[in-house]
């Protein structure tokens, strides 16, 4: 069994959540074989040796690993007794085992980092992305975003462009996430707007069944080479404070520290 070892029982960490989200940051490459296998199901261990890339093979283990070993921080539950289904889109919810704790989560994984975002019952999503990922900024940021942001990205020189078109793109992409819908071909009909030095300013594409004032984003450079953001929709009476965790100094993959890690950028409170 897991302790938590972040310090915090069970419980309170828990009801922590009826105010807090928690975002969990994991470096990818302290994860042994020994410390997933003791994590994961066999079926999963089966299903990842049909995954030929080893880059996707570390991805889907250690993204597995993360939420089974951060879910149980929460609930006397052993990791691998925790069940999945996912939505006709793939988007992973708990199914058990039976009472279901009441915890949503969303994961992401890229190259060196993976990370998970827990809350009680808000709609969460939650994407990374490497700098150095190997793509033409402009050239999506010209055919998938919305012009607003394609003009504010246009003139720019790396590498603020980059870390500009991937606060945009890790944006949208948390966004769609926690709608749990899948991300659209093109990214431009929900619009970020990055304000001063650390606001964002978010409006969903008119046909969204949503209002800009129901969430919440952050956005987090958590090593010098990724970009994470975070999305919430605790509605506008429940706003939610951001807390978060990463591996402990002790090295191994299932401790975790509390991290003194601020948001570089959030969207402001908004008051009904
Ligand atoms: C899954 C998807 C959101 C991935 O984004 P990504 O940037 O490549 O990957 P990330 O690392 O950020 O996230 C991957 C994790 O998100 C979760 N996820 C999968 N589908 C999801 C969805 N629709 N919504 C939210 N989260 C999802 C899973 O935990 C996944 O982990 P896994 O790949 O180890 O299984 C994107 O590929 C997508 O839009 N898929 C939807 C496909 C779809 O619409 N299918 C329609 C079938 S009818």
């Amino acid at each position: 069994m897991i302790q938590s070892s972040i310090g915090e029982p069970q419980e309170e960490l828990r009801a922590s959540l009826s105010s807090q989200a928690h975002l969990w940051i994991s470096d990818l490459d302290v994860w042994t074989r020994d410390a997933i296998a003791e994590l994961l199901t066999p079926d999963e261990l089966t299903r990842a040796r049909t995954l030929r890339h080893p880059a996707a093979q570390q991805n889907y283990l250690v993204g597995l690993a993360l939420v089974r070993a951060v879910l149980s921080h929460y609930a006397e539950l052993e990791p691998s007794t925790w069940t999945f289904s996912a939505s006709r889109f793939g988007r992973p919810e708990i199914t058990g085992p039976q009472p279901i704790p009441k915890l949503r989560f969303n994961l992401t994984h890229t190259r060196g980092l993976a990370a998970c975002v827990v809350t009680a019952t808000a709609d969460c999503g939650i994407d990374v992305e490497e700098l150095e990922r190997p793509l033409k900024p402009l050239r999506i940021a010209e055919h998938s975003f919305a012009p607003e942001e394609f003009s504010d990205l246009k003139d720019r020189a790396l590498p603020e462009l980059r870390e500009r078109f991937f606060s945009y793109w890790t944006l949208k992409e948390a966004y769609y996430k926690a709608r749990g819908s899948g991300i659209p071909f093109r990214l431009g009909g929900a619009r970020f707007e990055l304000t001063g030095e650390s606001g964002v300013v978010f409006a969903p594409a008119d046909d969204e069944e949503t209002r800009s004032e129901n969430w919440q984003f952050a956005l987090f450079r958590p090593t010098p080479g990724h970009v994470l953001s975070v999305a919430l929709e605790p509605g506008v009476e429940n706003r939610l404070e951001l807390r978060c965790f990463g591996n402990s100094s002790d090295g191994s993959a299932t401790a975790f520290a509390q991290l003194g890690l601020f948001a570089e950028r959030s969207t402001e409170t908004v008051t009904a």
